[in-house]
């Protein structure tokens, strides 16, 4: 897979690419990730990007030219499965969402700062929106990194067994049961016995059970949905 992220500030989005899984899976060449800085594609002298709003309103707009040549040159290059704006007006991500964009050969991420981008260059180029939650962030790429690190993840060789996605929260619309590792005993607090039972098939039913009990207390909108 690859994936191109523009933002005004690329700096933000290196380093969670650094540590880790999502270093893992880049050194693994399971993922490829390149940073565009907007103001490079900016023709003006002092790489402005950014104007006021037509119509009066507070806060500035990216500008259509520096997003169009960008991501009309990468399309330029290759074809892109989809080109994805991070905004708080998308789709809610969810791990749907993620499994499938895990499936795609190429992706843009384009990261919006200020009010937003021009109306227009969204018409033209953006064929999915996706926001992470019902709050504002200060641009998109926080946004970007957490749409990233979602489905790279699942991207098949990354994980290990270990860190299996399969048994993930939300994979089957129910949150993860309780987990445990050593010691046994901690502060008088034990490991519940089935878990040392070595009895898989009993240890399989006490997860499963314990999963639906706790998505009914802390998430039962997730059982309604179904
Ligand atoms: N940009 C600003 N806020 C955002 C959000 N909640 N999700 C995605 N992109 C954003």
């Amino acid at each position: 897979m690859r994936i191109d992220i523009i933002s005004v500030v690329p700096d933000i989005l290196k380093s969670p690419f650094e540590a880790s899984i999502l270093k893992r899976a880049i050194e693994k060449k399971h993922v490829e990730v390149h940073f565009h800085n907007l103001r490079d594609y900016s023709k003006n002298k002092y790489k402005q990007v950014d104007d006021y709003q037509y119509g009066g309103g507070a806060g500035m707009v990216l500008m259509p030219e520096p997003i169009d040549k960008c991501i009309s040159q990468l399309k330029a290059e290759r074809n892109y499965d989809e080109i994805v704006y991070l905004t708080p007006d998308g789709e809610t991500l969810h791990q749907k969402m993620a499994n499938s964009l895990s499936l795609k050969q190429n992706l843009i991420l384009l990261c919006g700062h200020y009010k937003g981008i021009d109306q227009r260059v969204r018409e033209m180029h953006i064929t999915k929106e996706i926001s992470i939650g019902d709050y504002v962030l200060s641009g998109g790429e926080v946004a970007a990194i957490v749409l990233s690190d979602a489905i790279i993840r699942l991207i098949p060789g990354v994980l290990n067994n270990e860190t299996s996605a399969l048994t993930d929260s939300f994979q089957d619309d129910l949150l993860a049961p309780p987990i445990y590792t050593r010691p046994a005993e901690y502060k008088g607090k034990k490991v519940p016995e089935v878990l040392m039972s070595g009895h898989f098939k009993k240890i399989e039913e006490w997860r499963e059970a314990q999963a639906l009990k706790i998505t009914k207390q802390k998430r039962p909108d997730l059982i309604d949905e179904k």
